[in-house]
C-alpha cells in the first residue's frame, strides 16, 4: 500500500507540483488542511527553522496511528535580494502583503544601468526554497535555489507572489544557471516569471530543485 505524505499547504499549485514529483515513487500525497490561523509563521532566521517549526505544529494535527505510519511535508520559500543584504528573505510573505512588488521595486530604484549585464548584477537576487519531510521521527531537508535579478518594472499576469518582478538567470546546456544577464542555451529572454508558463518555470524553479534534492535522499515506497 502507498505510504501517505501529508503536505501542509494551502496552495493547490504546490500540491500539484509535489504530487507530480512524489507519486511516481509510490507515495500518496494528501493535503493537510488546517484552519486559518492555526499554523503560526515563526519569525526566525532561516527557512529551515521555519520548516522545522511548521512540522512540529503539523504533527499536532495527526492521530497517533497516522504519526506512526505517515509522513509530513512542508515547503518554505523566500526572495533574497543581494543588495538588500538578503531582504526580504524569511519575511517574504509579510513584505509581499505590506509593500508588495511595487515596494521592492522602489527599494531598488537607485540600482540601474543601461548595460544589461551590469544592471542584472546590481539587482541580483535569488529565490530559495526548503522542502522538509518528516518520516519515522526524523526530518529530511531538500534545498533549492533559483538565481536571477529584480526586473526594472513589474511584468506579466501569470504566477504569484514576486513572479512579476523576478527574472531567472538563463541556464546552460546542463540546466545549470549562468551569471545574471548572460544568454544561455535555455533562456527566458529577459522575461519575468510572471511572463512565462508554469511548465516553463519548472526548469528554473527553486521549489522543483528543493523537491528533487529531497527525492535524491528518499527510499522508494
Ligand atoms: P512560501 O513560504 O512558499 O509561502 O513563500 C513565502 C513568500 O515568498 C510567498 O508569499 C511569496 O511571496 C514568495 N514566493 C515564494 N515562492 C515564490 C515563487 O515561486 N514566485 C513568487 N513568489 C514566491
Amino acid at each position: 500500500m502507498a505510504r501517505t505524505i501529508w503536505f501542509l499547504t494551502g496552495n493547490s499549485g504546490k500540491l500539484k507540483e509535489a504530487t507530480h514529483h512524489l507519486q511516481p515513487l509510490g507515495y500518496e500525497v494528501r493535503q493537510l488542511i488546517v484552519e486559518e490561523g492555526e499554523i503560526v509563521e515563526p519569525q526566525v532566521e532561516s527557512l529551515e527553522e521555519v520548516a522545522q517549526s511548521k512540522i512540529t505544529q503539523a504533527l499536532l494535527h495527526l492521530s497517533d496511528d497516522q504519526q506512526s505510519q505517515d509522513m509530513i511535508l512542508v515547503e518554505d520559500a523566500g526572495l533574497f535580494v543581494d543588495n538588500l543584504n538578503g531582504f526580504p528573505g524569511v519575511y517574504s510573505s509579510y513584505v509581499l502583503d505590506t509593500i508588495g512588488c511595487k515596494g521592492v521595486l522602489r527599494l531598488l530604484e537607485h540600482l540601474q544601468s543601461e548595460d544589461t549585464i551590469q544592471c542584472a548584477q546590481l539587482r541580483s537576487a535569488q529565490f530559495q526554497a526548503v522542502a522538509a519531510l518528516w518520516m519515522d521521527g526524523e526530518i529530511l531537508y531538500g534545498n533549492g535555489v533559483c538565481p536571477g535579478w529584480i526586473a526594472l518594472e513589474s511584468s506579466g499576469e501569470d504566477g504569484f507572489g514576486f513572479d512579476p518582478v523576478f527574472t531567472p538567470n538563463d541556464l546552460d546546456a546542463f540546466g545549470e544557471p549562468l551569471p545574471p544577464g548572460t544568454y544561455g542555451e535555455k533562456s527566458v529572454h529577459g522575461k519575468t516569471f510572471g511572463d512565462i508558463s508554469l511548465e516553463e518555470k519548472q526548469a528554473y524553479s527553486h521549489r522543483s530543485r528543493a523537491l528533487n534534492d529531497l527525492l535524491r535522499q528518499l527510499p522508494s515506497a
